[in-house]
């Protein structure tokens, strides 16, 4: 597979590759240190970054490679040159392109005329290089078995709604997503896609609307920000008051398992999607999870250059 361009394209045995690979930069963040000597790196991004943006930098810099940040209007591209001809000019200058952007046709259009490896680093529709880091952090939580765990996203059905199902689906997990109905539920061809990849996986794929059942001995109470980046904020309000039962309170943590953890793909709001105690408490693993970005982007670049990730052929 040339991209990451969605989190459904991954299989099993690439995700143990990239994690396996990610542990190794952590133990020596410079084991690779000339695997991309000489070469660059673009990172075009039209909406804002904290975390993926410094691990991408870093990451690209641990392999002895250049970053090259474009932020949004800085390409012609925004002033109506082709998606064609811009990734024709950056696959000549460099040797991979991590996107992030609005729209997911155009990342998939970027990969599609791109020759050089293209990294999906958010869209409106899915977050990949997020999951990785997630399924890092859990990996070194639960271990490898995890057999009789549930793994529970709550709130917005939305990029992160996707890529949490569609992951866990790869990963054989009993995925849940508990989201309103209606408007911010995830979109139905992303729980389509996580219960296709499901039935070859052993994977089992829940939406519901009931917050509580879904945190019912739960491992892992997962949320994200209700307003995303790019939301409506006319539609702020109605969403808020849809979404507040979906909070992550320590009354929803009492439900879950005893070593359950809390996880943020951050950036937080404290006393919106997620309450003060429970982010800032014993059970939260946010830290980890936001500096395993850096290793997980790290190793995706590394074996992606060197096409070692062999993707899913179809659905
Ligand atoms: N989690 C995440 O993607 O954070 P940034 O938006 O800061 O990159
Ligand atoms: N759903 C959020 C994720 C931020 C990492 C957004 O798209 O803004």
């Amino acid at each position: 597979m040339k991209d990451l361009l969605r989190t459904e394209h991954l299989t099993r045995a690439d995700v143990d590759l990239i994690l396996d690979t990610a542990s190794e930069f952590a133990a020596n963040p410079l084991r690779s240190s000339s695997a991309l000597a000489h070469k660059s790196v673009a990172i075009y991004m039209t909406k804002p970054s904290t975390r993926t943006r410094l691990a991408s930098e870093s990451a690209v810099a641990h392999l002895g490679g250049t970053p090259i940040f474009l932020r949004g209007d800085d390409l012609q591209l925004g002033r109506g040159e082709t998606i064609q001809d811009t990734a024709r000019i950056i696959s000549g200058f460099c040797d991979a392109l991590i996107i992030r952007t609005f729209a997911q046709s155009d990342v998939d259009a970027l990969g599609a005329h791109s020759s050089i490896p293209v990294i999906n680093a958010l869209t409106d529709d899915d977050h990949p290089t997020q999951l990785l880091a997630d399924w890092l952090t859990i990996r070194e939580t639960f271990g490898a078995d995890i057999q009789g765990r549930k793994f529970v996203y709550l709130g917005d059905g939305n990029n992160m709604a996707h890529a949490w199902l569609i992951m866990g689906a790869i990963m054989g997990a009993h995925v849940v997503a508990a989201t309103p109905s209606g408007k911010w539920a995830p979109d139905a061809t992303a729980i389509a896609t996580a219960k296709l990849i499901a039935q070859t996986t052993g994977a089992t794929v829940e939406v519901t609307h009931d917050p509580h059942a879904a945190a019912k001995e739960a491992s892992v109470l997962y949320t994200d920000v209700w307003m995303s980046m790019g939301d409506l904020e006319s539609e702020k309000s109605e969403k808020i008051r849809e979404l507040a039962p979906f909070a992550v309170t320590n009354e929803l943590m009492a439900l879950t398992e005893t070593d359950s953890i809390f996880m943020h793909c951050l950036p937080a709001h404290r006393g919106e999607e997620v309450s003060s105690s429970v982010i800032d408490g014993p059970k939260s693993v946010i830290w980890r999870e936001a500096f395993h970005r850096r290793t997980t982007i790290q190793s995706l670049i590394y074996h992606l250059t060197r096409s070692e990730i062999l993707g899913r052929a179809s659905l």
